[in-house]
């Protein structure tokens, strides 16, 4: 059965608004949705962790679907990264499930280490554009001329507004930045980091970009926003962890929470 037709019969006849993919440590906003179907990635062919693939701790297997402000939504809860088996299409197929299903606008919320100074771990940067650092690329092997996807805009200049307007009136610290993407999962070197600084960039992680593109192939627009959860290698005295990150992702959280049910309802 395809992952569409398992939806199909378990969700019945709904028509998706937005799809969103939740980082590390940011997968609280499922519990704010309401009438939910829950169905484990397990459970969907095509998607991460059907078969044998496990995944990262602090990272969900689940799709939600269901309501929030209005809108249906379908929220991947964890993400396969590329440094998990080196592909850089794991989420191909998830993605084109939801856009299958209705969905036109993909949210995106990832961890990432800050290379600006102001902004520090538990802030939020919303992405304004990318670095492909890490040089893969999951539209390698797409055999038709949709691989020659335009990357100006990607990130969706309409929706970037609207997410600064909405977070000045929540009270909510929003900066926009460029997101350079490493393939992980040791962290960056020290030096690493001073060039990507050097480079142009304001935020370093290890995800989200090839969903970016994937996005954008299928039309869709997309949004993406950081929880900062560290300062770049070298930036700052404490050393960075997985087991940091996932702590000030909870504080991140909190903002997410209220940041992206305005949007949803914005939409
Ligand atoms: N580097 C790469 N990925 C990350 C970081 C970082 O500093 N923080 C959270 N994800």
């Amino acid at each position: 059965m395809t992952p569409y037709e398992t939806i199909r019969e378990r969700a019945g006849d709904i028509t998706v608004d937005a799809a969103l993919v939740l980082g590390s440590g940011l997968a609280g906003l499922v519990n704010l949705i309401e009438d939910t179907i829950v169905i484990p990635y397990r459970d969907l062919a095509g998607f991460p962790g059907h078969g044998s693939t496990s995944m990262v701790s602090g990272h969900g297997s689940d799709l939600v679907i269901g309501r929030l402000r209005g809108k249906t939504v379908a929220v991947l809860t964890g993400r396969e990264h590329y440094y998990e088996r080196g592909n850089a299409a794991a989420m191909r197929v998830p993605l084109e499930t939801l856009a299958a299903l209705g969905a036109r606008t993909l949210m995106l919320t990832n961890a990432a280490g800050s290379l600006d100074d102001k902004v520090r771990p538990g802030d939020l940067m919303l992405i304004s554009d990318h670095i492909n650092y890490a040089g893969a690329n999951p539209l390698i092997g797409e055999d038709t001329d949709r691989r020659f996807v335009s990357l100006v805009d990607a990130y969706d200049p309409e929706l970037r507004r609207l997410a600064m307007d909405l977070a000045g009136e929540l009270d909510i610290p929003l900066t926009e930045g460029v997101y350079i993407w490493f393939s992980g999962p040791s962290f960056e070197s020290v030096a690493e980091i001073r060039m990507a600084a050097a480079l142009g960039a304001d935020a370093v992680g290890m995800s989200t970009v090839p969903e970016v593109i994937i996005g954008r192939m299928l039309g869709l627009r997309v949004w993406v926003c950081s929880g900062i959860t560290n300062m770049g290698a070298g930036m700052a005295l404490e050393e960075i962890s997985h087991a940091q990150t996932k702590n000030v992702a909870a504080i991140c959280a909190q903002k997410l929470e209220k940041l992206i049910p305005a949007m949803l309802e914005a939409l």
